[in-house]
């Protein structure tokens, strides 16, 4: 196994992990991979124990190794989606419906290389032997093999309605975390988000124009399209964490990690208990106001769109592995067994989505774009 000595070094093993996913970096001739901080939007520590102190530049800076552990934990888990995120849509290259969306995926993939890029120059340039290991696993782990840290990133991405389903959901997820993240008292990681949001306001962009455009042409029933919705919304949910979580609580006490609406001024949290509960709660009401938007574009007698519910096939949390059905109502084993086969996309779905796919115009065009 090649050791890292310096960032060149990882480099060098990110070309070879670029060439050993698929990814054709002729594709991106010019783009600048590059590591971009800016000022952070506030010096002191936001929150927490810490508060008032001025935010850490160095790591020897942070008071104590468990801070400095947990540090790196959080630089790991965010690193490893961008990877896993490019190594999710590597197939998507070959079948993109228009060369408007082509484009579109290549900046979403070369972003999230960028942000995984991101999270390695943190690794390499402040955590020491460690970090350096952390940031060669980053590139040695695989979505389609199952390795990547969390469970929405082991699962697969198969057409172009799973792209824009996966950007419009997942990457939202995302950009909670980032703005978390952004009122870090860890200065380097605090000064990283600014520019990826920016980046991540795109992906979401792209995954919500491509369900619109979808929708106008009215071509992939309503009824798959939800099971899309299915798929992908519990694994978000799943990815703001366990409720009730300690290391939530850690993260925040320490200053590291912190609300989806921190702000200064703002009282603390009432009950520390419920960090990541609350944060969901935020996703959820932002998702009902995108379906919600959604549904405008799909005609009154057909099937209109919905949020699965918050116990739905869930695998983290106080509702993992139960029994709940897509409305939240309680099943029997057998009925949850037939329920998941008829609400989750199948091999039937599939299908059917080839079939329109090959036939085309399935997705209005874009003008004077591409
Ligand atoms: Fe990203
Ligand atoms: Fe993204």
């Amino acid at each position: 196994m090649t050791k890292i000595a310096t960032f060149d070094d990882w480099i060098d093993l990110f070309r070879q992990w670029q060439r050993d996913i698929g990814f054709d970096s002729s594709l991106i001739p010019d783009y600048p991979f590059d590591a971009i901080y800016e000022d952070p939007p506030i010096s002191e520590v936001e929150f927490g124990e810490f508060a008032g102190v001025k935010k850490w530049e160095r790591i020897l800076e942070v008071p104590t190794q468990e801070m400095r552990d947990a540090l790196l934990h959080l630089i790991v888990y965010q690193g490893d989606t961008e990877f896993a995120s490019s190594e999710q849509q590597r197939h998507l290259v070959r079948t993109a419906p228009t060369s408007y969306d082509l484009q579109c995926l290549l900046r979403v993939m070369r972003e999230e290389m960028r942000h995984g890029w991101q999270m390695s120059h943190l690794l390499v340039t402040h955590f020491g032997n460690s970090g350096k290991l952390e940031a060669r696993k980053l590139l040695e782990r695989r979505a389609y093999e199952g390795s990547r840290l969390l469970g929405a990133f082991n699962e697969p991405v198969d057409h172009w309605l799973d792209f824009f389903t996966y950007t419009t959901f997942i990457d939202r997820d995302g950009k909670y975390q980032l703005t978390m993240l952004r009122h870090s008292a860890f200065a380097p990681l605090a000064r990283s988000m600014g520019p990826m949001l920016k980046e991540e306001a795109f992906h979401l962009f792209t995954g919500l124009s491509g369900l619109s455009r979808i929708l106008k042409t009215g071509k992939i029933p309503t009824e798959i399209i939800q099971k899309y919705l299915n798929k992908w919304i519990p694994t978000a949910y799943d990815l703001f964490g366990k409720d009730q979580s300690t290391s939530a609580i850690r993260f925040y006490r320490w200053g590291l990690k912190g609300r989806f609406d921190e702000d200064p001024t703002a009282a603390p949290p009432e009950d520390l208990e419920r960090l990541n509960e609350e944060a969901r709660s935020h996703y959820v009401r932002e998702i009902q106001e995108i379906i919600r938007g959604l549904n405008q574009l799909i005609p009154e007698d057909r099937t209109q769109l919905y949020v699965p519910d918050v116990k739905f096939n869930r695998r983290i949390g106080e509702f993992a592995d139960q029994t709940f059905g897509v409305d939240g109502n309680r099943l029997t084993v057998e009925e949850h067994q037939r329920h998941l086969q008829e609400v989750l996309p199948g091999a039937q779905d599939h299908e059917v989505l080839q079939a329109i796919f090959r036939e085309g115009s399935w997705i209005t065009g874009v003008k004077n774009a591409g």
